[in-house]
């Protein structure tokens, strides 16, 4: 591809690069993973998806994604504990890239205590085992990856359990039609990517979202934190109009924050004007105003073609910080001193 994506080339040794542009087959496959994993429909009041961090991301994404079709609650929770007026009818999908996630583990136990209708999705580990020790149905993940960069089979699974119980109209095709949109655009997508790096680097960005792209905005957040090693916000309309906004008051010469605004064709009018007034109003105090619009048919296809850019624009900030964008050493030694305590 591309001489930028040289560049990501040249720091990045673990191949996160590949995993990313792997987005597509990453959907493709978890459909397959679901389909053999023979999951059996249940009758629920909702679904709850307990995970934390990269597993707990791909739940966010889907309900976005679902958004005005969710027919029953469906929430995500990134904690020790279950909400405390969870009912034996809620499902429980518990997710955890590795299973030894301490938050998720007991999530899951605290489901077992009340007699929810649990999943788990896993590459194996201590959730892998308790699952199968309780006959709870595993959908099983590919090894390799950074939790961060299994996304796509966090999105579809969540998706499709949502549909197992009855929370949303299922989402296969969708998600097929959209594997192939990212196919189609990657070339586009990373060059793009590029050009809105070149606008973030040195500044600390600032992503805003709001409907679909809220989930999306915490993804770009996340994955320049991990990925280029930095720090990075996140907000949503309308609420940062009713606060944040009023943090862009100084000149910007030197302020060091730069907005990414990501709009949608499907958000609220009412949302768009808010989104292009704020632009246009912290645009003297801020280092740079970047305006992305999500592109695609449904609302699948463009909540994930904007997943895959902020993925991008994450891994030529890392070349541009000259930092390998896979080891999360900070994440790791946490967990070993916790593990230890
Ligand atoms: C690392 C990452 C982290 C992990 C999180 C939970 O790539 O994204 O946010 O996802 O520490 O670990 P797992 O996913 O193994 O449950």
């Amino acid at each position: 591809m591309s001489d930028s994506l040289a560049r990501i080339r040249e720091v990045d040794s673990s191949g996160q690069l590949d995993d990313v542009l792997a987005l597509p087959e990453h959907l493709r496959d978890a459909l397959w993973r679901v389909e053999s994993a023979g999951l059996e429909p249940a009758e629920a009041t909702g679904l709850i998806v307990c995970g934390m961090g990269g597993s707990a991301s791909g739940g966010l994404l889907a309900r976005a994604a679902l958004g005005d079709s969710l027919g029953l609650p469906m929430l995500i929770f990134r904690d020790y504990e279950l909400p405390p007026w969870t009912a034996p009818d809620r499902a429980i999908l518990c997710s955890s890239y590795s299973g030894d996630t301490e938050e998720t583990l007991a999530c899951f136990e605290a489901a077992e205590a009340i007699g929810a209708i649990r999943y788990a999705m896993t590459t194996g580990g201590a959730l892998a085992a308790a699952a199968r020790q309780a006959n709870v149905p595993v959908v099983g993940l590919p090894a390799g990856l950074q939790p961060r960069h299994s996304i796509g089979y966090g999105f579809t699974v969540a998706c499709e359990v949502a549909a197992l119980v009855g929370a949303a109209p299922g989402l296969r095709t969708e998600i097929d039609t959209a594997a192939a949109h990212l196919e189609q655009g990657a070339e586009t997508l990373a060059a793009r990517a590029a050009e809105i790096a070149d606008r973030l680097a040195g500044f600390t960005p600032v992503i805003y979202g709001c409907d679909l792209t809220v989930p999306v905005a915490y993804r770009w957040k996340t994955q320049i934190n991990e990925n280029a090693k930095q720090h990075a916000f996140q907000n949503q309309l309308p609420e940062l109009d009713h606060n944040e906004i009023v943090g862009w008051t100084r000149d910007g010469d030197g302020a060091g924050f730069a907005a990414v605004f990501l709009t949608d064709s499907d958000q609220h009018p009412r949302q768009r004007e808010r989104a292009e007034l704020t632009a246009t109003l912290i645009e003297p105090a801020a280092s740079a105003v970047i305006r992305v619009e999500t592109e695609g048919g449904t609302r699948v296809e463009r909540m994930l073609w904007a997943v895959m850019l902020g993925d991008l624009v994450s891994l030529h900030l890392a070349a541009r910080n000259g930092v390998d964008p896979g080891p999360v050493d900070a994440i790791e030694r946490l967990k070993g001193e916790l593990e230890r305590s």
